[in-house]
């Protein structure tokens, strides 16, 4: 295999969009006697770290978790010092994402912020808009089920109004009520702090991602982790229902 060949081979296995669940802020603040806010603030230095990794790899799109719709559920001190950590990490760094060709977009329900906030979020994706190097979304009061229900409840209120008939509510027309339909679903699913599980994230849109579980805590997961989360990756073999015969370059079976 030449040089090229080889180098457009990793192209095409390096994933179009990852989703990422940042999980383990708390464990490492913990492990150095700190409050848990502090291990939220070490947490921003590793979001800048991936969001720059995904623009110089040419990765298209990056989904954040940043606050579950269950993360209010966290002792009140908590949650205003994280609300208060997004208003100001988004109000030092919003410039320099869109310098760099970031477009920025916020998934979730924004009906419990603050007016600050919301305006803030708003504004910064005003900004942004016209910018597609990388579609940066950042998940905050995001629930997959909430999203889901969001769907169904625009897709009804359709109905109502007459503008879409019941019969022609299938998969394809309930992706496009869901959040990111304008993007390709994730391809890679990341989540730190050692934890198997979805927590309630892109539900729908992760039917047929590909999970990478790693024990690095979120604020310690540096470029030579995701570069390790990328090679994994690039191993898997996708076969979205069909067999591995099928989908080999010369696998050509009937009805294949
Ligand atoms: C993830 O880290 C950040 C948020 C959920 C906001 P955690 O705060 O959940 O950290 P652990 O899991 O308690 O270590
Ligand atoms: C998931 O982490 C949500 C975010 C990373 C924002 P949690 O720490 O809230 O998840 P659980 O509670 O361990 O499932
Ligand atoms: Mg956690």
């Amino acid at each position: 295999m030449t040089a090229s060949a080889e180098s457009s081979s990793e192209l095409a296995r390096l994933p179009q969009h990852v989703a990422v669940v940042m999980d383990g802020n708390g464990r490492w603040a913990e492990q150095r006697r700190r409050p848990r806010p502090f291990g939220h603030r070490a947490g921003v230095k590793a979001v800048r770290g991936i969001i720059r990794a995904c623009v110089a790899k040419g990765i298209g799109a990056l989904t954040l978790f940043a606050f579950s719709s269950e993360n209010w559920s966290r002792p009140r001190s908590e949650v205003r010092s994280l609300m208060d950590l997004f208003l100001r990490s988004l109000r030092r760094e919003a410039s320099q994402l869109s310098d760099n060709g970031v477009r920025l977009r916020f998934i979730g329900d924004r009906s419990r912020f603050s007016a600050e906030l919301t305006k803030l979020m708003h504004d910064v994706e005003l900004q942004t808009q016209h910018n597609a190097r990388l579609h940066l979304n950042i998940a905050i009061n995001y629930g997959g089920r909430w999203d889901i229900a969001e769907a169904a409840r625009k897709l009804a209120l359709a109905v109502q109004r007459g503008e879409l008939a019941a019969e022609e509510i299938d998969v394809e027309c309930f992706g496009q009520a869901l959040s990111l339909s304008d993007l390709p679903e994730p391809d890679l699913l990341i989540r730190t702090g050692g934890e198997h599980r979805i927590s309630n994230f892109l539900l729908w849109q992760m039917a047929y991602t590909e999970l990478h579980f790693s024990t690095a805590l979120w604020p310690d997961f540096d470029e030579a982790a995701f570069a390790s989360a990328l090679a994994d990756f690039a191993l898997r073999e996708r076969r979205f229902g069909k067999t591995s015969k099928q989908l080999a370059p010369d696998g050509k079976t009937e009805g294949g």
